[in-house]
């Protein structure tokens, strides 16, 4: 029998790419960047199945070239790249890597909160640049964790994993599952508080976003909503990029609305080098990386060659992001 022929638009770490050599004609975009445009449209219209990243456009172009595409695969918990009503509407499934990823997602979380709190990028800054004099009892006071207020906005996986954190920590945790919903007391667990999004942000002396990216959160943090929060709050950001408003990000942050940001991600990626966010010393940014560690990118691999192989050999799995493909489509009967 013929192997099925799969597109890897990057190569991935781990024995991935073995597997996938072994059962299938695997075509690879072997440079270390985004695949391009073109190399994608040009070999999706021969592929069975795709194994993308979260920096691939999966829109309806890419799926109306690829003809004969039975599975979309991405290695990443996150999918708004992917356009899931049009895969569902052509009998696509779509899996994802959601799981393996949360606990070193919410360390990093938590990492970016240490680091906006206790001013370390800062320090470090201070050290190399040959202003560390003599111990101080002024210098660069942060201020602390302990006793503070932490708001989990999107009480998912990786929010419910950053609050177990915070109650370690000590800290006061408020939470909403998502902006528009309200949920009962306790809901998940003890000792986090469910409020709605108007008084986390007015009461948070620390805002930790864990929605996806969709319709209903593109900018939810913008100039209202920035606004409304502490002067002292720090926003910490391991969602996606677009869910805050970068616009009034930056204006927050250079007019001392609130104090400062840690962003895991932005809008666009990478930002352009003249993004004014760069120049803040408010604002540390880094590159994408909450779900970097050796050991979870190596699962997040195997995770997703697996869901690869399940779509194309027909078999329903978990991990799928549009389990209605499997139910008829009104308009395809
Ligand atoms: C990373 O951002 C992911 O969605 O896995």
């Amino acid at each position: 029998m013929p192997k099925p022929s799969a597109l890897l638009t990057r190569a991935i770490p781990g024995p991935g790419i073995e597997l996938l050599q072994q059962k299938c004609d695997l075509i690879i975009w072997d440079k270390d960047s985004v695949a391009s445009r073109d190399w994608l449209l040009e070999h999706i219209a021969h592929a069975d199945g795709i194994l993308c990243l979260l920096t691939d456009s999966i829109d309806t172009v890419v799926l109306d070239a690829g003809k004969s595409l039975r599975v979309v695969s991405t290695m990443a918990v996150g999918y708004d790249n992917i356009h899931v009503t049009e895969c569902t509407r052509r009998g696509i499934p779509v899996r994802h890597t959601p799981g393996v990823l949360t606990e070193t997602t919410a360390d990093f979380a938590f990492a970016l909160l240490m680091t906006a709190a206790r001013r370390i990028v800062e320090g470090d800054s201070y050290v190399k640049q040959g202003h560390w004099q003599s111990w101080s009892p002024t210098v660069l006071l942060g201020h602390d964790l302990h006793g503070g207020t932490l708001g989990i906005v999107g009480l998912g996986r990786i929010g419910q994993a950053v609050a177990k954190r915070a109650q370690g920590f000590g800290m006061r945790i408020l939470a909403c599952r998502s902006p528009s919903q309200s949920h009962g007391k306790n809901e998940n667990g003890p000792g986090i508080e469910h409020v709605d999004f108007s008084t986390l942000l007015a009461e948070s002396d620390f805002v930790s976003l864990h929605v996806p990216l969709t319709k209903e959160t593109r900018h939810l943090v913008g100039h209202a909503e920035l606004r409304s929060m502490k002067h002292t709050a720090m926003l910490i950001n391991t969602a996606r990029g677009p869910v805050v408003d970068s616009q009034a990000l930056y204006h927050a942050l250079s007019h001392g609305e609130i104090a400062y940001a840690a962003l895991d991600v932005t809008d666009p990626e990478p930002l352009p080098s003249d993004d004014p966010l760069l120049s803040l010393s408010n604002c540390v940014i880094v590159p994408h990386i909450a779900s970097a560690s050796i050991a979870t990118r190596g699962k997040m691999a195997v995770v997703a060659v697996e869901n690869l192989f399940a779509g194309l050999a027909g078999a329903r799995l978990p991990y799928c992001a549009n389990p209605e493909v499997y139910q008829p489509q009104p308009d395809l009967i």
